[in-house]
């Protein structure tokens, strides 16, 4: 090789190098920028564990005159009823996104109605190329990854987790001494192909850091994500945008409306009791689907006690591969992540010698412990 083709091929190497370099600025500038857009508001008030556990949700009364709002109505796209499976070890779970009759509903991946009880749970297990939402609703369960996250939700709590370039988690039930059973929903939600190997994060989302509107005697909303009879969940909690709303109603023939933006797909599942939508009767554990066609979503409960959750998210336009847990745009990149999992590279680097603590189960008293922490 003469000296002008080695001076070209060091030139080269260089354009490489600095290439990559570029493009791990790029992908990391982006996702903390993301992290940290919209109007200044916080992703998230670190409120002390002492403060927490005094304070209940700030509870709003909903002002009728800001009602008079004449919505076009979303029609249905299609429903089923999620029918009960096994999942993880001994876990029982409802899944209604992520089955063959619904294999993925942008950005939805999967949700998940579970009901879980020691020794069954989820332990070790990689993500990559999604968020995952917990939502809490019965008992208490516990998380712990290996970027050293940890903590314990209690009913009505909440965990966002980024998987990101990639991560290893464990998710376990809480032995609770009295021998009660813990439920929630799980939540995947696709990451916009930019952000797919941003780094890993997550937090908790307390009970009491969702503001609950008392629309009426009948009607309460709990404002996870979004904003509900005027008022503002405040909080950003995930990349890819999702609006969260849990509805409770104590009478038969409540009447609700929810707004949604145009580009984002609109799903309801009903935790309990039953609903009319578009003059259609929905039982517990439906799923129904909404088309794009209109700018929210009414309905009426049709059973005294009535509960469900509304969610929507930001349309995403793009492929989807996905393989358990996994979840990327094409097969090259794909690739790509089972080799970085193989070898614990690229943000799998712990993968191979980390083991959660809580995988074998974890005590009342040790959550406790663990959440005081
Ligand atoms: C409700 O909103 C209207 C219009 O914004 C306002 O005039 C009225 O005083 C409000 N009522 C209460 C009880 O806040
Ligand atoms: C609602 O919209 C329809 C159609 O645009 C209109 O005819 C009706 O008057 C509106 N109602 C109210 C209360 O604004
Ligand atoms: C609440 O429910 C009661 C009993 O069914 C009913 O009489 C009342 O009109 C309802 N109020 C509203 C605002 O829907």
């Amino acid at each position: 090789m003469s000296e002008s083709e080695k001076e070209k091929l060091k030139g080269i190497n260089y354009l490489r190098i600095l290439a990559i370099t570029f493009v791990i600025l790029i992908t990391f500038q982006s996702c903390s920028y993301l992290a940290f857009k919209k109007d200044n508001r916080q992703l998230l008030s670190f409120v002390p564990v002492e403060e927490q556990e005094l304070k209940d949700s700030i509870i709003y009364r909903f002002n009728d005159s800001e009602m008079s709002k004449n919505l076009s109505v979303r029609t249905v796209l299609k429903y089923f009823t999620a029918i009960e499976q096994e999942e993880g070890v001994g876990a029982r779970v409802r899944r209604s996104i992520g089955t063959t009759k619904m294999r993925r509903f942008t950005p939805f991946l999967m949700l998940d109605d579970f009901s879980i009880k020691p020794p069954a749970g989820f332990p070790d297990h990689p993500h990559h190329g999604q968020e995952t939402i917990t939502y809490n609703l019965k008992g208490m369960i516990a998380h712990e990854d290996f970027t050293g996250s940890k903590g314990v939700l209690f009913p009505g709590d909440l965990q966002f987790m980024t998987a990101g370039k990639g991560i290893v988690h464990s998710e376990i039930p809480v032995e609770l001494e009295d021998g009660s059973i813990t439920k929630g929903l799980q939540l995947w939600v696709d990451l916009p192909t930019e952000l797919k190997n941003c780094e890993p994060r997550y937090r908790d989302l307390r009970k009491r850091e969702t503001p609950e509107v008392k629309v009426n005697d009948n009607l309460t909303v709990r404002v996870i994500s979004g904003k509900s009879y005027g008022v503002d969940s405040v909080q950003e909690l995930a990349y890819t945008p999702v609006h969260f709303y849990h509805f409770i109603t104590s009478k038969k023939g409540t009447v609700f409306t929810q707004e949604f933006p145009k580009d984002f797909n609109v799903f309801i599942y009903i935790l309990d009791g039953s609903l009319v939508i578009n003059e259609q009767v929905f039982s517990e554990h439906s799923v129904v689907f909404f088309n794009t066609d209109g700018e929210g979503v009414v309905g009426t409960s049709a059973s005294e006690d009535t509960q469900f959750v509304l969610i929507g998210g930001k349309i995403l336009d793009q492929e989807v591969l996905q393989y358990g847990p996994f979840v990327e745009t094409d097969k090259k990149r794909m690739i790509e992540v089972f080799r970085n999992y193989q070898y614990g590279i690229n943000g799998f680097e712990k993968a191979h010698f980390w083991d959660s603590k809580i995988a074998c189960g974890i005590s009342e008293m040790d959550a406790r412990k663990l959440y005081k922490e």
